[in-house]
């Protein structure tokens, strides 16, 4: 067997384990993290005013990033492998988690397992029913009201003011919020890492981290609604 050949199927049997799918899990999860924080920052631009000629900042981003090609479709493959990873293993682990226990608890009391590790199965097929819509919101203008391309300002602003839709949004982010919470929480546990000082650190650490992602995500359609950007 050639080693690239041995090394497939070595990977191939790690992923056989729980661990490995929680290794798949995490890495993914990781992926998306980033992705999620670089986009609520170029997001954030939506707050800057026009520089002298005229363009909106958020627009001269959105055409960069357009005209980037290399990085536009290596980011969409990666973004798209990275989410098909991270659901596939997080549908495996769920079924490996039900096999172990067929039998329903005769009354179940959670004690360790927090509100937000409770939420995780269903918190993320919405998020992902969420960026779905969005990308037909956004991305493609397709749900949109008057979509124009490259006009992400005014696409932003325009989308926003129909307040239902901004209802979603939040109600999605305050859901992406307890989903990165719980996820940065529990990638620390999977790697097995547990220390007096420093897990309730890192437990607050991840607290902090998705409630800014939140904050900053809703701080947009808020500002729109309430005519803070217009
Ligand atoms: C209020 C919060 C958000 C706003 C205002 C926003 C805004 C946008 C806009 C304007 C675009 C289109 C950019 C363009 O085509 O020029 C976009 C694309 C996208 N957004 Fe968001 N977004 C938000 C939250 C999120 C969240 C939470 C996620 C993921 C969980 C997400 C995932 C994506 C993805 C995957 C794309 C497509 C990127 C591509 O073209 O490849 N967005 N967003």
């Amino acid at each position: 067997m050639s080693s690239s050949a041995s090394t497939l199927a070595r990977a191939a049997r790690l992923y056989e384990a729980p661990v490995g799918k929680k290794a798949v899990m995490a890495i993914s999860g990781v992926i998306l993290f980033g992705f999620v924080l670089g986009h609520m920052l170029g997001n954030l631009q939506i707050f800057l005013p026009p520089g002298i000629d005229g363009k909106f900042p958020i627009d001269a981003y959105g055409e960069a990033l357009r005209h980037n090609q290399p990085l536009l479709y290596g980011t969409r493959v990666v973004l798209l492998i990275a989410v098909i990873a991270h659901i596939i293993s997080a549908i495996q682990l769920a079924t490996l988690k039900i096999a172990a226990r067929p039998v329903a608890y005769a009354r179940y009391t959670p004690i360790a397992s927090s509100y937000a590790s409770r939420t995780m199965y269903w918190s993320g097929p919405i998020l992902a029913a969420f960026i779905v819509y969005h990308l037909l919101h956004f991305t493609t203008g397709t749900v949109h009201p008057s979509f124009r391309d490259l006009h992400v300002h005014d696409n932003v602003i325009a989308g926003f003011s129909v307040w239902y839709v901004s209802a979603f949004y939040i109600l999605a982010m305050v859901l992406l919020c307890l989903h990165l919470y719980h996820g940065i929480w529990s990638m620390t546990q999977s790697v097995g890492f547990s220390h007096p000082t420093y897990t309730p650190k890192i437990k607050l650490g991840a607290k902090a981290f998705a409630i800014v992602i939140a904050a900053g995500n809703i701080s947009i359609p808020l500002s729109v609604l309430f005519g803070v950007v217009k």
